[in-house]
């Protein structure tokens, strides 16, 4: 490739994935040579394909040609996308949000309540550090797979500061966002067939990760009577000899539930018990309302670090989604396992984002703090607003900034001629009818329930449930 060929669009386009299967051709006499009879048999495939791309694909496979000189198969009948890798799910929170940015990029004045990112730009300071590093020909380089050393410090000492959990800087690997880090402690941590306990509803990503990586997914389902939180009782009866590990997140998203100190003691407890690893997942532990405080379960029940994995990252505390840097803490078997599966997909996290990370897991909690004040004012005005609403039951989030209302009692009712029974046909009708786009439950575990995000202006919030209100008021 020349320079001046770089950051053109893709010269060589692949053709969409296609279903696939064995291609039946019919033998064709030999024609002497294998090239020649490839010649003539891919003038006789292109003759019947018109399209030339799928022509290409079709001819992927190499022709054998068999000891009475005809063609036996020119593709491979086996699946071209693996069984594991088809199985997976969509994230349906990023499809919402790219319909309505779509829609919106169409002129259509569409309000998204889709969107799992603060609506605030990265304070000066953090993008300053990124600017003072992008020009240290240092960050040009690999570094080590697990992070570099300052950020994997500060995060041990940040740990300590805000969950009271002393952990030594080797347990703590930087990973590529959160997601990275949730996708490699379940590839890390189960074996094929090995149970997951999965509260409900959870974030779309853990069910598709646990099975990516083998495991079978538990959930367990607290619905919003009992503010969306799973008690030891539940746990107990979902709890087999394969379960390896439960998944804890508080706060949570979807539901914004927030578990007390004593609830997630028990839970502590009941997994140091059943000697059943604990998957914590703490991104949003500054994200709480009401005076409530965060509780680490580690922290609750500290003989749990033997088998407890930490899940965090910059991005919700200090609104930087885009730059892509999480971690998982845990003992050092794992995290050297981590590091190890680490090194073989994608080596260190982009230098330049670690050491803007660093100026903000070292910095103040001032931006934090802002934005909590932000989205408890539009929560409230949010779930206010939602309760007015007949057949809406929404309990207050009390962390995150998710609003996550039950739905039920508007299914089977006549909306504007139509009559969703789903809460996944109802977002759809709100989409089309109202131009709002919220998330449906089936995203997160059962329907009947809506996710809305409050990471969007005052202004926009008000108007995007206002439309909400009145499309639904119509409900007979
Ligand atoms: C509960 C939870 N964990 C982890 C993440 C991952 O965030 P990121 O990959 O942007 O760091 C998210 C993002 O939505 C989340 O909601």
């Amino acid at each position: 490739m020349t320079l001046s060929s770089q950051g053109r669009r893709d010269s060589n386009p692949q053709p969409p994935v296609l279903e696939t299967g064995t291609l039946p051709i019919a033998p064709l006499p030999y024609a002497g040579s294998p090239a020649a009879h490839c010649m003539r048999l891919k003038a006789l495939i292109a003759s019947r394909h018109g399209d030339p791309a799928l022509k290409r694909y079709r001819l992927a496979g190499t022709p054998h040609v068999n000891a009475r000189g005809m063609i036996e198969r020119v593709t491979e009948s086996r699946n071209r996308v693996s069984k594991r890798i088809a199985a997976i799910e969509p994230s349906a929170t990023l499809a919402v949000d790219s319909k309505a940015k779509a829609l919106k990029a169409e002129g259509k004045p569409v309000i998204g309540f889709g969107a799992g990112e603060p609506d605030f730009p990265t304070a000066s300071y953090i993008v300053e550090a990124a600017i003072k590093a992008s020009r240290d020909s240092a960050n040009h380089r690999y570094t080590p797979a697990a992070g570099l050393p300052e950020l994997r410090h500060a995060i041990a000492a940040k740990t300590i500061r805000d969950s009271a959990y002393d952990v030594e800087w080797n347990q703590v690997l930087i990973t590529n966002g959160g997601k990275q880090a949730v996708y490699q402690t379940f590839a890390t941590l189960l074996d094929p067939g090995d149970e997951a306990l999965l509260p409900a509803p959870y974030w779309t990503t853990y069910p598709e990760t646990i099975k990516l990586a083998g495991g079978v997914p538990v959930p367990v389902f607290a619905g919003p009577e009992a503010g969306y939180k799973v008690t030891v009782e539940q746990l107990d009866q979902a709890k087999t000899e394969r379960t390896k590990l439960l998944v804890f997140v508080s706060p949570s998203n979807p539901t914004g539930a927030v578990y007390t100190a004593s609830e997630t003691e028990a839970i502590g407890r009941w997994a140091l018990d059943n000697g059943v690893w604990v998957v914590t997942d703490e991104i949003y532990e500054h994200l709480v309302y009401d005076g409530l405080q965060f509780t680490s379960v580690v922290t609750a029940v500290p003989e749990l670090a033997d088998q407890t994995v930490v899940l965090n990252g910059v991005s919700k505390t200090y609104a930087m989604t885009g730059w892509r840097v999480g971690w998982m803490i845990g003992p050092p078997d794992v995290i050297k396992a981590a590091t190890n599966l680490q090194s073989h997909l994608t080596s260190n996290v982009a230098n330049v984002s670690q050491r803007a990370a660093l100026a903000a897991v070292s910095g103040p909690l001032d931006v934090a703090l802002e934005m909590r004040q932000a989205f408890d004012r539009r929560r409230r005005m949010m779930v206010g607003m939602l309760r007015e609403i007949e057949g809406v039951y929404c309990p207050m989030p009390q962390g995150a900034f998710y609003t996550y209302p039950s739905v039920r009692g508007l299914l089977g009712k006549t909306i504007r001629g139509a009559r969703p029974m789903t809460s996944s046909q109802l977002a759809s009708l709100i989409l089309e009818e109202a131009e709002v786009a919220v998330v449906p439950g089936e995203a997160f575990g059962p329907s009947g329930y809506l996710r809305l995000s409050c990471a969007l202006g005052d202004s926009d919030l008000e108007e995007g449930v206002g439309r909400m209100q009145q499309l639904l008021g119509e409900a007979r």
